[in-house]
């Protein structure tokens, strides 16, 4: 093996690590960065094994079609997460051939758990190579049960458009101060302003070396993620609660827009990402750590904000591994938290107040199926229709209801997929 290959091996180590602790459900791939293979890496290697891991997560569908068709039983974790990254490489990243063979039979070798398959992982992925390529099928980007879910609710050919997405690693999104030269940055990101306001730059990599970042002036923020808090029409002086609030990318806009808000979530580890956020862009929230279904408290605002907790499946391009960790009970089990969750921003509104319920997700029982629901448990709770491209929504996702339907693919170099309503107390 030569030098140049071993150099290689704490990367693909890290990367192993980060697939590993992305499947499992633990805390998908934020925790698994923590993972020891790969915090002790090089920045070049953790970018490499970073790298590696989120195009492994982004074509599991095909790679795994295809290795289905070279393995007779399922084999260990780790051999099988080898046999992913291996064909990754082949496929999917500039790395030779002979070289993603040897480095993954390499690592094969050097745990006990996959010793025994060393043969195994050199004659499967030789196989792979004398196939050619993966399936390109949209179909075969998503699990088949949620692309089955898809083409039920929007029907194949969106479904197609939307596991499209899929396979690409999407631009960087940034969220500015509305007082802030957003031309004048973009300019120097070589980046354009979306409707609405975001700015998209196809640069990636560590954000805080970019221009601007010590002056706390923007923010990182999905084009489709920043649609909801502008739904609010937030006035200066207006009260606003954000009842799940960590990270805080919608707090930071509610309160760049001028509102007093008071910004709730159960989570105190997450939570302290939002207070580290509001310091950096120099803004103020009172941040309570809280059940927001019970929270005790008997404040009302003219504004509350329910971005609730979801199957998250509308972040797959930033977060594939959302994909693969879902499973089919995930979405009946939090369509019910939202619903206590709604009846609970419902309480505390003021007469006259809005609110705007959102989820990161595609599936209907998260999004229209909450809203009709909500309506008929509460007369005193009335749809505030979007108005067309409001906020800067795509003008394909305002529903006939009034509500939004973000999908991927409705923007060019796409966009997470979002749920959006706006209610109005009476
Ligand atoms: C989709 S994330 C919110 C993202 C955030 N609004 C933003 O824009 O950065 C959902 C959040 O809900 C929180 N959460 C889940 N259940 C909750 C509950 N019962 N009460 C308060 N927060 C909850 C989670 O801790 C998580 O931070």
């Amino acid at each position: 093996m030569t030098q140049e290959l071993n150099d290689g091996l704490p990367a693909r180590e890290g990367a192993l690590a980060l697939i590993e602790a992305a499947l499992s459900r633990r805390g998908g791939l934020d925790e698994a960065a923590s993972a020891n293979a790969f915090r002790f890496l090089e920045p070049r290697e953790r970018a490499f094994a970073r790298a590696l891991a989120m195009a492994a997560l982004r074509h599991l569908g095909p790679i795994d079609r295809a290795l289905a068709g070279k393995l007779a039983k399922e084999p260990p974790p780790r051999v099988r997460n080898l046999l992913r990254l291996g064909a990754t490489q082949a496929f999917f990243l500039e790395v030779p051939a002979f070289a993603a063979v040897a480095t993954s039979v390499e690592l094969a070798a050097a745990n006990k758990t996959s010793r025994p398959f060393k043969g195994l992982v050199n004659a499967v992925l030789r196989g792979l190579l004398r196939d050619g390529g993966l399936s390109d099928a949209s179909e075969h980007l998503a699990p088949p049960w949620l692309y089955a879910r898809w083409v039920s609710a929007f029907g194949r050919d969106t479904a197609d458009a939307i596991a499209a997405q899929i396979g690409f690693e999407p631009a960087t999104d940034l969220s500015l101060k509305p007082d802030f030269d957003a031309a004048a940055l973009a300019a120097e990101l070589e980046g354009e302003i979306l409707p609405g306001g975001t700015l998209r730059t196809e640069r990636r990599g560590d954000v805080s070396a970019w221009p601007a970042f010590e002056d706390g002036v923007w923010w990182i923020q999905d084009a489709a993620a920043a649609i909801p808090a502008r739904l609010l029409n937030l006035q200066p002086g207006e009260t606003a609660l954000d009842l799940c609030a960590a990270p805080g990318g919608k707090t930071l806009q509610m309160v760049a827009a001028g509102a007093q808000v008071v910004a709730v979530d159960r989570s105190p580890a997450r939570l302290g990402r939002v207070t580290e956020n509001l310091a950096r862009m120099k803004l103020t929230a009172e941040v309570i750590a809280a059940d927001a279904g019970v929270w005790e408290d008997t404040r009302t605002f003219d504004a509350v904000l329910l971005d609730a907790p979801c199957s998250a499946t509308g972040t797959f391009r930033r977060h594939p591994d959302v994909l693969w960790a879902a499973r089919p009970g995930d979405v009946a089990s939090l369509a019910g938290v939202q619903g206590k969750l709604l009846d609970s921003a419902a309480g505390r509104l003021k007469p006259g107040g809005r609110l705007v319920y959102c989820v990161c997700s595609l599936e209907p029982e998260e999004g229209e199926a909450q809203v009709e629901a909500f309506l008929a448990r509460r007369p005193d709770i009335k749809l505030d229709p979007i108005a067309p491209e409001e906020g800067g929504a795509p003008a394909a996702s305002l529903t006939p209801r009034g509500t939004l339907r973000i999908l991927p693919h409705h923007r060019d170099g796409g966009l997470d997929g979002f749920f959006a309503a706006r209610f109005v107390k009476v």
